[in-house]
């Protein structure tokens, strides 16, 4: 594949594996370099890093404002970047995010070099261009599509990742599996405790066929005119229950995946036998399959979804292991269903 002449290269050529950190220097190639990383990535990992200025950023989330975006922008002038310097983020997802908004709109936009560092980072937030900070409480409000010239990943930072980060990324991966790669979905079954144990061999494999997955999407629809919705599976009813329940991202998006399941075998487009397995395959992963939360409250949130039109929200629904499609659902029976799987 050799991508288009509007986008540039395909995306299955900037993501580089196989590499290590050590390859960065290389790939910098002599460019003034600003490195936009967080104090516990710099603290685990920095050493391997390349030489150059670092703008140390809040941790996760917090660092996804416009007030650390300004905050980057004039540390990056304060470092002497031009428009042919590089930024170089390396972190999580949200750091990548943070990381690509920045050398989007620095300079009216400068190359990017992204380094992610968490599982969920590495088979998804790095991958496809898109980028953006929170803002007025609502994530991800302001954003850029800006492509990296590179995404480096290198699975031996994997290693530093705890239980849960772990565990949160598999849920991202069995999302890649269902909507598109029905053979990583017996890959994670059949691999699922080494993987949650860390195994860095394994969780590469995982990433890399999940990352596949994405790809694959982007290089056809990278602005997100139609098939890219699919990478939603399970995140409307996740985004629902996310905060109705308190839950962590991951697990949201395994209930998501769940109710969306569910109402895939309802409306006649899923065989009951791959919805269980996906839930089996879940809850082996140790992550929940039901949330306890107020209906009338996610049916609320489900409501100011983007993705609503009229009575009916655009949900991605599955027709097998593997295969997605995008369908509106009227929301009453999206609430049938929150109802009976609390
Ligand atoms: N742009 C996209 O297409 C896209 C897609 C999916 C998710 N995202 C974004 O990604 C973010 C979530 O990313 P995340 O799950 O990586 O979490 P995160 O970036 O919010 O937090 C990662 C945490 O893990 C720590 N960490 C990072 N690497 C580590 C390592 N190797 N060992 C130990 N600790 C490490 C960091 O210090 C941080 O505390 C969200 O903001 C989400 O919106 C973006
Ligand atoms: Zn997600």
């Amino acid at each position: 594949v050799t991508g288009s002449a509007a986008t540039g290269p395909a995306w299955g050529d900037l993501v580089l594996d196989g590499l290590a950190l050590e390859a960065l220097p290389d790939l910098c190639r002599g460019r003034r370099t600003a490195i936009i990383t967080d104090a516990r990535v710099r603290a685990l990992h920095g050493g391997r890093l390349p030489d150059g200025g670092v703008l140390i950023v809040e941790d996760g989330e917090a660092c996804k404002t416009l007030d650390v975006a300004g905050r980057v922008h004039c540390g990056l002038a304060r470092l002497g970047m031009d428009r042919g310097s590089l930024v170089l983020g390396v972190g999580g997802g949200a750091v990548c995010d943070l990381a690509g908004f920045v050398a989007a709109t620095y300079m009216r936009g400068v190359a990017l070099g992204l380094v992610p560092t968490t599982l969920l980072a590495q088979l998804d937030a790095a991958i496809g261009g898109k980028n953006a900070v929170d803002a007025g409480g609502a994530k991800n409000l302001v954003g850029t599509f800006h492509r990296p010239e590179f995404v480096l990943r290198d699975a031996s930072v994997l290693s530093t990742l705890g239980a849960a980060q772990i565990r949160c990324g598999l849920a991202e991966a069995v999302k890649a599996a269902a909507v598109g790669d029905a053979a990583l979905l017996g890959r994670i079954e059949a691999r699922a405790d080494a993987l949650l144990a860390g195994d860095a061999a394994e969780l590469a494999l995982v990433a890399n066929a999940a990352a596949a997955v994405k790809i694959a999407i982007v290089d056809r629809d990278e602005r997100e005119s139609g098939e890219r919705r699919i990478l939603n599976f399970g995140h409307t009813f996740g985004h629902a229950v996310e905060l109705a329940a308190g839950l962590s991202h991951g697990e949201a998006v395994s209930v998501g995946m769940a109710l969306a399941a569910e109402l895939s075998v309802r409306r006649g487009l899923l065989d009951r036998t791959d919805a269980s397995r996906l839930a089996c395959a879940l809850e082996r992963l140790g992550l929940p399959l039901r949330a306890r939360c107020d209906v009338p409250a996610a049916v609320r949130a489900l409501g100011r979804d983007k993705k609503r039109d009229g009575d009916r929200i655009s949900l991605v629904l599955l027709e097998g292991i593997g295969r997605a499609r995008v369908v509106p659902v009227p929301i009453g029976g999206i609430e049938e269903v929150l109802h009976d799987l609390r």
